[in-house]
């Protein structure tokens, strides 16, 4: 059964279209409207998720070599996300479902961002996730498709909003996590220290509000024109990697898993690829990056999710609503 996920919980309009595990196709369009604001303005992410999302739909049915007919279930992001964004994708997920008849499931973002980690053909059971994303950062113990312990999350900015706004202080635009990454290359990771949050309550929670003030400081102590933002970049992006590396290392001895997956935005860091492949290679187990088009908002990821939601025979709820704070259970 071809299954078409759409995905417009953000500044991504995005769809995809699987068929038995395999992606067929995943178009997505970023948004370029916010960069002048800074970051996303939500009534211009909604705005031009309804310009575009009847043509990001018809492209991936197009790329996967499809037609409307064919598709024998929708899966829709319907929460978390902002609220004028979902309700453009589940709006048109529902009347074109209604138009098909065929069903249509509501995905948790979230979920879908783990569903990339299912496209790994060697899973395995519990698998620890790492989701580092612009909104999120959480250790889950993904026990089987559906079935999720959170072990901890942020107090704070999420990771990938920490990229964010220190690429933002370094002049990097927006959005600047991708930027920062690159810049951070050519810098001295050693040169300025950054300490992260020790966290007296909530071992496995995250809290970047604190590094994005350092960093700051640091700014400020130079002339414009004289701030090293390649050395601040890399001594920013060692300290938020090394602490995410080290959490899902205890949190992988913690509870026992034999494999991990990261995903999410953040999951395109560089450095972070790399410490993944030390970290398996040091603790002797598996792991799983997605490729980028799969980390980052995609609609592959949110079909996956529908399908494996059909296998697993997750009951499906007839009348969902978009739903902005939407948890992971
Ligand atoms: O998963 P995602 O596309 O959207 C959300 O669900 O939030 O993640 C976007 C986040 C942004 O904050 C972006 O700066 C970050 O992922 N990101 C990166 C990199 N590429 C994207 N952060 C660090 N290094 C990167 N290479
Ligand atoms: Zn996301």
């Amino acid at each position: 059964m071809y299954i078409l996920g759409i995905e417009t919980s953000c500044d991504e309009t995005a769809s995809g279209i699987v068929k038995g595990g395999e992606i067929l196709s995943n178009i997505i369009l970023t948004q370029t409207a916010h960069s002048i604001y800074g970051g996303v303005v939500p009534e211009i992410a909604s705005r031009e998720h309804t310009k575009h999302i009847v043509s990001i739909v018809e492209k991936a049915l197009a790329v996967a070599g499809t037609q409307f007919s064919q598709i024998g279930a929708i899966a829709v992001t319907r929460g978390p996300g902002l609220i004028g964004c979902l309700l453009v994708g589940v709006s048109y997920a529902r009347n074109l479902g209604l138009a098909l008849n065929i069903p249509v499931i509501g995905i948790n973002h979230l979920e879908g961002h783990i569903s990339a980690a299912f496209t790994d053909p060697d899973i395995e059971f519990p698998l620890l996730c790492l989701l580092a994303s612009g909104g999120h950062t959480m250790l889950v113990v993904v026990n089987e498709f559906h079935k999720y312990s959170i072990l901890g999350t942020t107090r704070d900015d999420a990771a990938g909003e920490a990229f964010d706004k220190v690429a933002k202080l370094l002049g990097l635009g927006y959005p600047g996590g991708a930027k920062l990454d690159e810049l951070a290359d050519k810098g001295d990771p050693n040169r300025f220290h950054f300490p992260l949050a020790k966290l007296k309550k909530g071992k496995w929670d995250f809290s970047f509000s604190g590094i994005k003030t350092a960093v700051a400081l640091k700014v400020r102590e130079f002339p414009d024109g004289e701030v090293p933002a390649d050395d601040i970049a890399a001594g920013f992006r060692k300290a938020v990697i090394t602490m995410l590396m080290s959490k899902l290392k205890e949190a992988i001895v913690y509870s026992r898993c034999k494999h991990f997956a990261i995903v999410g935005g953040v999951a395109q860091n560089s450095l972070l690829r790399n410490k993944a492949v030390e970290l398996a290679n040091e603790m002797g187990i598996s792991f799983y990056i997605p490729d980028a088009d799969l980390c980052g908002d995609n609609g592959a990821m949110i079909a996956i999710a529908g399908e494996l939601s059909l296998k697993n025979n997750i009951p499906l709820e007839s009348d969902f609503d978009a739903s902005p704070y939407l948890p992971l259970t």
